[in-house]
């Protein structure tokens, strides 16, 4: 590393004379006086700052996820900058506090002057959202049709463009699909899972029938659930039912990917598995951080503005409590335990595959 040249000097470094001059609240501009614009400006501009981190964070697992080949360090920082963007996530949903201490009443005093500017024009948040997977078709009607409309075209293009490219959700279903060793030699490990599970659900029909306590009717319930979770076993494992479901966007990885990912939850314990069980715990943590960042602004937006139209023109908290559950980027991956089994009823892995599974922890 080359020694510096000139002194650094700390205003100039992080460029202060820039940053410290951007906050120009718009009231003054027509003879109002808005204590709480200045607030409402610093707390927005500190958003998009974390935006532009996580951004960074999130161009670099794109660069490593989209090889043809990861290797384990790679994937240990790609682990650790996920891990770095839950660890924002947090600031950014504590962040809102501060602003809540803006009241109602305060925020009348300048919200009519910025319309019709929104978090909608938000490009850097829309830009993690398309990273991250989140495609205008899966988004809520008003967003698909109209967020679009919100932006000038500069920020429509570099959208558009950004969405034709693969995204996150596509690398990770590549990678999952990629990974080799599910079926051995003379193994199908598929059809032992099969058996299990038919053997698990069997056993807990069996209690179900024979509890001395459940009404006929709580009886009946309980083995139509369990006649469901097994369809849901039937669906992910036949191929053709599973691209039906997929098509009607009951799934959103392949059946492979899928499948990967439940082999690689079920058998976390074994060495060469725990980097990926902690990339698939590190993307389901990122899914739920933006779901809680997502639920925190519709009720910190209810309390501000109650049952009013957004300045972006939105219908407001309704539309933005609808994207809280429809705009997740990893369902499947949160969704997985549906398909887990205890350990006990785990199907025995044949030897040869036990050794690959535990190869690099005996390695050397
Ligand atoms: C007084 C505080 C706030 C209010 C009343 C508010 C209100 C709203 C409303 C009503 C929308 C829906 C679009 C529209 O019709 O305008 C929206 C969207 C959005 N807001 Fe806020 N907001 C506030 C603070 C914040 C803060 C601090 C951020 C941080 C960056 C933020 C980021 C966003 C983003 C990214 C969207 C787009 C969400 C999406 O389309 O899924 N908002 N906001």
């Amino acid at each position: 590393m080359q020694k510096n040249l000139e002194p650094c000097y700390y205003g100039d470094y992080l460029q202060l004379g820039k940053l410290l001059d951007a906050q120009h609240p718009v009231a003054p501009r027509y003879g109002q006086q808005a204590h709480d614009e200045m607030l409402f400006i610093i707390v927005h501009q500190a958003y998009e700052l974390w935006f532009k981190q996580i951004l960074h964070e999130l161009r670099d697992v794109h660069a490593t996820m989209a090889q043809p080949h990861i290797n384990e360090r790679e994937l240990g920082t790609v682990i650790a900058r996920l891990e770095r963007i839950r660890s924002i996530q947090t600031v950014l949903v504590q962040q809102l506090t501060v602003l809540e201490t803006m009241t109602p009443l305060d925020f009348l005093d300048f919200r009519d002057y910025l319309i019709p500017a929104s978090g909608f024009q938000s490009i850097q948040f829309k830009e993690i959202e398309i990273r991250l997977g989140l495609r205008a078709n899966n988004r809520i009607n008003f967003d698909q049709q109209s967020f679009y409309s919100r932006l000038n075209e500069p920020d429509r293009n570099f959208l558009i463009g950004l969405e034709a490219q693969q995204n996150l959700h596509d690398h990770l279903d590549a990678w999952l699909a990629r990974i080799p060793f599910i079926s051995t030699a003379g193994f199908d490990f598929w059809q032992a899972y099969r058996q299990a599970v038919d053997r698990m659900l069997a056993d807990e029909a069996d209690i179900v029938r024979q509890h001395p306590n459940l009404l006929p009717h709580d009886r009946d319930f309980q083995l139509r659930e369990l006649e469901k979770t097994k369809v849901s076993f039937d669906c992910l494992l036949d191929a053709n039912r599973f691209d039906e479901l997929k098509a009607q966007g009951k799934f959103n990885l392949s059946q492979r990917a899928l499948l990967a990912a439940v082999f690689i939850n079920l058998y976390r314990d074994e060495p060469i598995l725990h980097l990926p069980f902690r990339l698939l715990t590190a993307l389901v943590e990122l899914d739920e951080g933006f779901t809680t960042w997502r639920y925190r602004h519709v009720m910190m937006v209810q309390r501000m503005i109650g049952a009013k139209i957004g300045t972006g023109g939105s219908s407001g908290s309704d539309y933005l409590r609808q994207t809280t559950e429809n705009n997740r980027f990893f369902r499947d991956l949160s969704l997985l335990s549906t398909f887990l089994l205890p350990r006990s009823a785990l199907p025995q892995l044949p030897e040869s595959l036990r050794a690959a599974l535990d190869f690099h922890a005996n390695r050397g």
